[in-house]
């Protein structure tokens, strides 16, 4: 699929968010290698801690759909920032773990902006399960 129609369907997503407390939409859209995509918004709750990412939302989709990271090739976010938006730190975990580490995250904003990353950039000497063997 191309970039640009990726970075549309996590734009669309953020529509799906529920976002009563922050008003801060972020969307995210994971294609796979058979053109499948799966979609995340962030899902807020009145107890904050609780709220859950976009990007995680997307990636717990997919594995729910029976996908896994071999499958996946590109990921797209999208946020009404400034620059183009940055996964937090819990989600560059969640990422290093489960989505390719030579695959790209195209990390975009409503101005159009778009700057494109992988893992081992968001999150380098990642905990990884290797280290619990
Ligand atoms: N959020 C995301 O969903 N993804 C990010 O990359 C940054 C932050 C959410 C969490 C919370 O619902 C809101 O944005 C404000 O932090």
């Amino acid at each position: 699929m191309e970039k640009e129609k990726l970075i549309e369907r996590a734009k669309e997503a953020r529509k799906l968010s529920y976002t009563p407390y922050s008003k801060f939409a972020v969307g995210a859209a994971l294609e796979c290698k058979d053109g499948s995509v799966f979609l995340g918004a962030n899902i807020e709750n009145s107890s904050y801690p609780l709220c859950m990412c976009a990007e995680r939302n997307a990636l717990y989709n997919a594995y729910m759909h029976g996908y896994k990271k071999e499958d996946f090739v590109a990921f797209a976010l999208s946020g009404d920032t400034d620059e183009p938006i940055s996964p937090c730190g819990a989600c560059r975990q969640v990422i290093s773990e489960l989505y390719p580490s030579n695959a790209p995250i195209y990390m975009t904003n409503m101005k159009g902006m778009v700057r494109e990353t992988n893992v081992i950039e968001l999150l380098p000497f990642a905990f990884s399960p290797e280290d619990l063997k």
